[in-house]
């Protein structure tokens, strides 16, 4: 069976951009995959967090999966620093990967922002990271959103040199899984921008928790244009707010963006927002309630992370041994 593993940073604010172009979709492959889910709290590191709120945000992340129906006795959920064999990977990837590739990742010019100089080295190599966390455990598919597809080329490629240099075929060439009509959720306040964890203003994004008077107070107040809604996907161009809000409608109904458009031909935003407004209640209302039912309960939720480690090590240990053989260290 082919094997998927996918992440998510533990670092607070989980939103509609993270369940609706991830989480939502591994909830869809689980059955046909041997699955992997993991909580990335080594990649969280990378830009500074509160201990206490890592904690937190761990219990959170591992809490919305399965409130998102992601079933633990099926798949692997764990967190990351858990398994030592993603640093001792990653480590070998650090001498894989050039520096010249790493230069070009868009992610870590977003991140480091302005001042450059001072991020950590671990947010740079970040990406290096990346690629073990999928190769330990020689995973064939990754779904994640749109933002991660150059990531996912990275590890392609590290993937690629590591057989050629060591003359093996031992890592596959991993596909990425990015599907569904919202892969690139943008802000509710920017259309032009990411839906993000750290954007400043609480407005931009619906988080997983949020109940439902406050995902209906950010869909009345999300920016849009003074046209009535297009009968066709065409008549998005340019309307880049319009096409944002439609895409959440379709994905979170199941349906596509043209079922969607035709259905609110010509309507007015104000008629579409209700709509919406109740349509994201129902879905992600229930997922909230849920989420805080788990967080209640964290010696469940500590448990599971880490039985789910326990698995996810047992994966791992024969193929970091193989690699550690390839590459020459020297051991049992
Ligand atoms: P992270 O934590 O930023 O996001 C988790 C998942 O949510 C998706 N996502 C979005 N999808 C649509 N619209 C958005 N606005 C949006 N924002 C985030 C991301 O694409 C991702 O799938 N580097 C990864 C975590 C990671 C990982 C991995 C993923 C570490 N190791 C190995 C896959 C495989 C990240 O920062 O995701």
């Amino acid at each position: 069976m082919n094997r998927i593993f996918s992440g998510v940073q533990p670092t607070g604010n989980l939103h509609l951009g993270n369940y609706l172009g991830a989480i939502r979709n591994w909830v869809a492959l689980q059955g046909d995959f041997d699955c992997i889910f993991c909580v990335v709290d080594m990649h969280a590191i990378t830009l500074w967090q509160d201990p206490k709120d890592l904690v937190h945000n761990t219990r959170e992340v591992a809490a919305a999966m399965i409130a998102s129906g992601v079933d633990p006795e099926r798949n692997i959920i764990f967190n990351q620093s858990q398994v030592s064999g993603h640093a001792e990977l990653a480590w070998i990837f650090n001498c894989v990967a050039r520096v010249g590739w790493l230069n070009r990742m868009t992610q870590f010019k977003e991140k480091a922002g302005k001042n450059r100089e001072n991020a950590s080295v671990g947010l740079y190599a970040y990406p290096n990271l990346m690629a073990a966390d999928i190769l330990l455990y020689k995973a064939t598919h990754v779904p994640v959103g749109e933002d991660q597809k150059q990531h996912l080329e990275l590890t392609r490629d590290i993937a690629i040199k590591f057989n050629n240099d060591f003359g093996v075929e031992l890592f596959p060439v991993v596909e990425p899984l990015i599907f569904g009509a919202a892969t690139r959720v943008m802000s509710l306040k920017d259309g032009s921008k990411k839906m993000s964890k750290s954007d400043p203003s609480e407005l931009s994004r619906i988080t997983m928790t949020d109940d439902a008077d406050a995902i209906a107070k950010k869909i009345r107040k999300a920016r849009t244009d003074p046209d009535p809604l297009p009968g066709i996907p065409d008549g998005l161009d340019g309307r880049p707010e319009a096409a944002n809000l439609a895409g959440i409608f379709a994905a979170l109904s199941d349906r596509t963006v043209a079922d969607v458009l035709g259905e609110y031909d010509g309507a007015p935003f104000s008629r579409f927002k209700t709509d919406l407004s109740d349509l994201a209640v129902a879905k992600l209302a229930p997922i909230g309630d849920e989420m805080r039912r788990l967080m209640a309960d964290t010696a469940y939720v500590d448990g599971l992370l880490t039985a789910g480690a326990a698995k996810a090590r047992d994966i791992a240990a024969p193929i970091l041994a193989e690699v550690k053989k390839v590459v020459g260290f020297l051991g049992a």
